[in-house]
C-alpha cells in the first residue's frame, strides 16, 4: 500500500517517522517471504499516538514490525502500511541489577551486554533471532526459561487507550509463547531485573544452549524458527518426525531435515507455499494424532 495523502505526508517529519516507500518485506524477514508496501520509521516514541490518530483518521490500515523473525508476510502488493521502531543509542542502560532496554534492540546483542556485566538469566534466549520487543510480545523462551520472569516494567503505546503508558509486570500475563497485550498495542521498552552472575558462569551457559541449538535447529536456513506451537505435553517437531515429513515441500517452501517444526525458505518459496505447506501438515498432523497444531509463527496475509 502507498500512502499519498498530502496531509500524511507532510506531517511525518514533524512525528519523528522516516518513510521508506515500496520497501519489500522479505528484505525484513529472517523467512526471506514478503510483497511489498510502505515503511514507516519511527525516531521517537512520543509521535505514536498521532501518528496513529492521523492513519486512522484517513483510513490507512498498519501493522507493526519488530525484528521479522517469526513472521510470515503475505505476496504481492500487501494492503496495509509497515510501521516499525528505529534503535535509539544507546539501547540498554544499565542500573544495578535492572537493565532499561528499546524494544528495537537485538535480542541476542542485549542478552550479551548483560552477561558482559555479569548479569545472567538470559542465556537460554542467545541465538533467539529478532528484538526485545519481538521477544517481549511472544514472550519468547528456550531451555527452560522465558523472557516474562524478568520483566519488571514494560512502556507501550496500548491501542485502546490510544496513549502510551507504563504497566508493572503483576499488570501482564507471561504464558508460553503468549502475554496479555492486545495484539494491536505496540512494545515501546521494558525494564528487566537479572540476577548477577559472573560473566564466565554466563558464558558457559551460553555456550551449552549454543551448541545444543545448533546441533538440533537449522540456524543458517531462512526460517522463522518453529512454525507450529508445541501442544500440551506434546512436541510438534517430533509427531511431525514421526510422520517422515522432513525434506517435504511445496516450491521452495521446505521442511527442515534437521528439525521438522522449521519450516524453511529453500530459494524463493512464496508465503502461498509456505501457507499451503503449513495447512498440509496441520491435515496430516490431524488425522494421525487427532491434534489441532496451533501457529507458533505470526501470519500477515490479507
Ligand atoms: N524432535 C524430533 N524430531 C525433530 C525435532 C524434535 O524427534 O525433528 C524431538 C526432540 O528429539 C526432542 C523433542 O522433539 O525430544 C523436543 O525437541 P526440541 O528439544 O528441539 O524442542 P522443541 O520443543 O521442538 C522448543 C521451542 C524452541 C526452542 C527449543 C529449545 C516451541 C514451539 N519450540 O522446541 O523455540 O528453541 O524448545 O528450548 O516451543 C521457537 O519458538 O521458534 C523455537 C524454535
Amino acid at each position: 500500500m502507498r500512502i499519498d495523502n498530502p496531509k500524511i505526508l507532510a506531517a511525518l517529519p514533524e512525528l519523528g517517522v522516516e518513510l521508506r516507500p515500496g520497501q519489500a518485506m522479505s528484505e525484513l524477514t529472517s523467512l526471506g517471504i514478503g510483497g511489498t508496501t510502505d515503511l514507516l520509521r519511527i525516531k521517537k516514541h512520543e509521535g505514536i499516538p498521532d501518528l496513529l490518530n492521523l492513519l486512522e483518521q484517513h483510513g490507512v490500515p498498519h501493522k507493526f514490525l519488530g525484528g521479522g523473525s517469526n513472521l510470515l508476510v503475505g505476496d504481492g502488493e500487501l494492503p496495509w502500511v509497515v510501521m516499525t521502531l528505529v534503535k535509539p543509542d544507546p539501547d540498554v542502560v544499565l542500573s544495578g541489577n535492572f537493565a532499561q532496554i528499546d524494544a528495537a534492540a537485538d535480542l541476542g546483542r542485549t542478552v550479551t551486554y548483560c552477561a558482559k556485566n555479569d548479569l545472567g538469566g538470559m542465556e537460554g534466549l542467545i541465538g533467539v533471532p529478532g528484538t526485545i520487543g519481538g521477544a517481549l510480545r511472544m514472550n519468547a523462551g528456550a531451555y527452560g526459561m522465558q523472557i516474562g520472569s524478568y520483566v519488571r516494567e514494560v512502556k507501550l503505546y496500548r491501542a485502546a487507550e490510544r496513549k502510551i503508558e507504563i504497566l508493572r509486570h503483576d499488570q501482564i500475563s507471561f504464558e508460553y509463547r503468549h502475554t496479555s497485550f492486545a495484539p494491536d498495542d505496540m512494545m515501546l521498552a521494558v525494564k528487566l531485573e537479572l540476577p548477577s552472575k559472573p560473566f564466565k558462569e554466563i558464558l558457559q551457559g551460553i555456550r551449552i544452549c549454543n551448541e545444543k541449538r545448533r546441533s538440533s535447529q537449522p540456524l543458517g536456513q531462512k526460517s522463522a524458527g518453529c512454525i507450529f506451537k508445541n501442544p500440551p505435553g506434546k512436541s510438534a517437531g517430533r509427531m511431525i518426525d514421526e510422520l517422515g515429513l522432513k525434506g517435504l515441500n511445496v516450491g521452495d517452501a521446505r521442511i527442515s531435515d534437521r528439525h521438522a517444526n522449521f519450516f524453511v525458505n529453500a530459494g524463493s518459496a512464496s508465503a502461498k507455499d509456505m501457507l499451503t505447506l503449513i495447512g498440509d501438515v496441520r491435515e496430516r498432523v490431524n488425522k494421525a494424532f487427532d491434534v489441532e497444531l496451533e501457529h507458533e509463527v505470526v501470519v500477515w496475509n490479507g
